[in-house]
């Protein structure tokens, strides 16, 4: 069964505001390129090459300008509209005709993960998701997430931003369905905060014990940009990382060469576009060397 990547990038971004007034979210910087970045090689990874995004009009607008039909990164992306911020669940509703019939890796367009060990991680849960896969992350304010209850060490519940938080392993943004997902999304009700909730999809999955949860461990971090402080601290780690190893984290153009998704002359050629700095003289590095 092949596999079909869904990455949401909607949203109104109100808790950015003012830096969301005229910029989509997921194009905003976390330190030297576009947040957007972080999410699409995450699924290039875990060996996605046929994706569909879904953003507000404009956002869609906007995202296309910077990746066009993906073909520069060895992928192909085609951009859907969800008219009204109505929930992250939704996107497998508007995007129902392009994936029906495929497994589902779905993303969320503001959750970023970094780690050594994430590529195999995610390559082995795609072969073996027999439903719907899940990835946990211990956090300090679990209020803020789904968070998953445990008995007997066994996930028995998901609970969406509880005020009293049953575990501190929250769900991160990044899911594997088959494809039943979508027919699950379609019975769902909004929430109480008036969302179709990605929640109500895993916990129907949970039910039909066909939800495997796996933990990221301390090996990799995750973090989500909601708020200004979370894209300070992201791009502070980013930085971080790079500079001190001179590697770039999250360079689709890199993931799409080293994975074979393009050859040396496909980026070559499309770099010679790309106007001089340090992304470009990186990339030539790469051509270099790999
Ligand atoms: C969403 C999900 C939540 C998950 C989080 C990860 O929350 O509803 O379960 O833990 O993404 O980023 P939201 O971004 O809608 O607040």
């Amino acid at each position: 069964m092949s596999w079909k990547g869904l990455l949401m990038a909607g949203g109104n971004g109100s808790r950015l505001y003012p830096l969301t007034s005229s910029v989509n979210k997921h194009l905003l910087p976390i330190y030297d390129k576009p947040m957007i970045y972080y999410s699409l090689t995450t699924l290039m990874l875990a060996g996605i090459r046929d994706i569909v995004l879904v953003s507000t009009e404009e956002g869609a607008k906007q995202i296309g300008a910077l990746l066009g039909d993906g073909s520069r990164f060895g992928v192909s992306l085609r951009y859907l509209v969800q008219p009204h911020a109505d929930g992250i669940a939704q996107g497998l509703v508007v995007a129902a005709d392009e994936l029906a019939g495929h497994d589902v890796a779905m993303i969320l367009g503001d959750n970023i993960f970094v780690g050594s060990g994430l590529e195999q991680i995610l390559l082995t849960a795609k072969e073996e998701n027999r439903g719907a896969t899940v990835f946990s992350y211990e956090v300090a304010n679990p209020q803020a997430y789904g968070i998953l209850r445990f008995n007997a060490g066994k996930p028995v519940d998901i609970l969406e931003k509880a005020a009293e938080p049953p575990s501190r392993l929250a769900i991160t943004g990044l899911y594997f369905f088959d494809r039943t997902a979508i027919d699950i999304a379609r019975t769902l009700k909004p929430s109480e905060r008036g969302e179709y909730e990605i929640t109500d999809v895993n916990k129907a999955y949970l039910r039909q014990g066909r939800l495997d949860v796996r933990s990221l461990g301390r090996g990799t971090a995750w973090i989500d940009g909601g708020t200004p402080g979370d894209l300070f601290q992201i791009a502070q780690f980013v930085h971080v990382m790079e500079t001190r190893t001179g590697l770039k984290i999250a360079v689709p153009e890199e993931i799409a060469l080293r994975r074979g998704f393009i050859d040396r002359t496909l980026l070559a050629n499309a770099i010679r576009d790309y106007p001089h700095s340090e992304y470009r003289d990186y990339l030539e590095t790469v051509i270099n060397t790999a």
